[in-house]
């Protein structure tokens, strides 16, 4: 069987040692630079021939992130790795996923394309933006959910009349599975976007009052749509207002929205994504076990979404 080495990029370094620590490896090494003018240089400095790679990089801004992903998929190509598993704990350029007005890309399928022609031959990632994304793929796409990691997490809290509110009709499924695994009931929040990074709230479907409700999102970018939500089920009713995102995307003053909010009470995130922000309210959950984990039944050859089955 041929060799397991982890690498990583730089988009989030931690998280790569963490998988590494997990698996009882270190990363394997490679020099990446940038030039000057910012260019990127990358360098395996190890022989990879004939390895079982998986490369641990997420592709949000800057899109540095997705060509130094690119990069480091062709330079292991062509270094005569065996097999190239893109590991991407954060797909970013997930949400612009159809032509929802004229004349607009449809990035995540512009990043398949990429990974794919770079010469990826799996792609891993969480919590997609939405799971069809995977059809997007010609190569074995693996899907794992933080939900394994959260779940547990959600059980050790006293939530009292717990519901799970989905922030758009988009999350429902997700919101569902949360709420069958906790026997909780289900909120629908119709959400509207007036424009990118704006979210009003324009009803809100299912029962609210006096009961802990946590908002199930794959992402809180902006703040924008969670804080709103929060506030508009607070203002309904609700007794308790609980945030869990997978990705903690948090740009502009997102933190700071949630810090302020006296809706909010808390927020789980997981550490797909790295930030130096500070919050007493936020509180992350690791995944690198459940990263290590996926990355050595892939090696294995064996099953992933046995992982998921508790
Ligand atoms: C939208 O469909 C996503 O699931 C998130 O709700 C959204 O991207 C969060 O963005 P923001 O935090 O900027 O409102």
């Amino acid at each position: 069987m041929s060799e397991l080495v982890v690498v990583s990029g730089r988009s989030n370094r931690l998280l790569a040692d963490n998988v590494a620590a997990s698996l009882g490896k270190r990363l394997g090494a490679v020099t990446i630079r940038n030039f000057s003018d910012g260019e990127l240089w990358v360098k395996y400095e190890e022989n990879i021939r004939g390895v079982d790679l998986f490369i641990i990089q997420s592709t949000q801004a800057p899109s540095d992130n997705l060509m130094e992903l690119l990069i480091l998929i062709d330079a292991a190509r062509r270094a005569s790795a065996k097999r190239i598993t893109a590991v991407i704990p954060y797909f970013g350029y997930a949400r612009q996923d159809r032509k929802d007005q004229p004349r607009v890309s449809i990035t995540a399928k512009l990043i398949a394309n990429l990974l794919t022609e770079a010469g990826a031959d799996r792609v891993m990632s969480m919590d997609l933006h939405t799971p069809q994304l995977q059809g997007f793929f010609d190569i074995p796409f693996d899907h794992l959910y933080a939900s394994t990691v959260f779940i547990k997490v959600l059980r050790s809290q006293n939530f009292e009349n717990l519901a799970i509110a989905s922030p758009d009709v988009g999350g429902i499924k997700t919101a569902r599975s949360y709420a069958k695994k906790l026997d909780a009931g289900l909120v629908v929040v119709d959400k509207r976007r007036p424009a990118p990074n704006q979210a009003e709230i324009v009803n809100i479907i299912g029962e609210v009052e006096n009961r802990d409700i946590i908002i199930v999102d794959d992402l809180i970018d902006t703040g924008t749509t969670f804080v709103n939500c929060a506030e508009g089920l607070k203002k309904a009713g609700a007794r308790r207002v609980v945030g869990l995102c997978s990705h903690a995307v948090f740009s502009g003053s997102a933190v700071e929205k949630i810090n302020q909010s006296e809706a909010v009470s808390k927020v789980f995130v997981t550490d797909t994504f790295r930030g130096d922000w500070k919050s007493d309210k936020i509180e992350v959950h690791s995944v690198a076990d459940l990263f290590a984990e996926a990355i050595l039944r892939t090696h294995d050859n064996s099953s992933i979404s046995s992982l998921f089955e508790s």
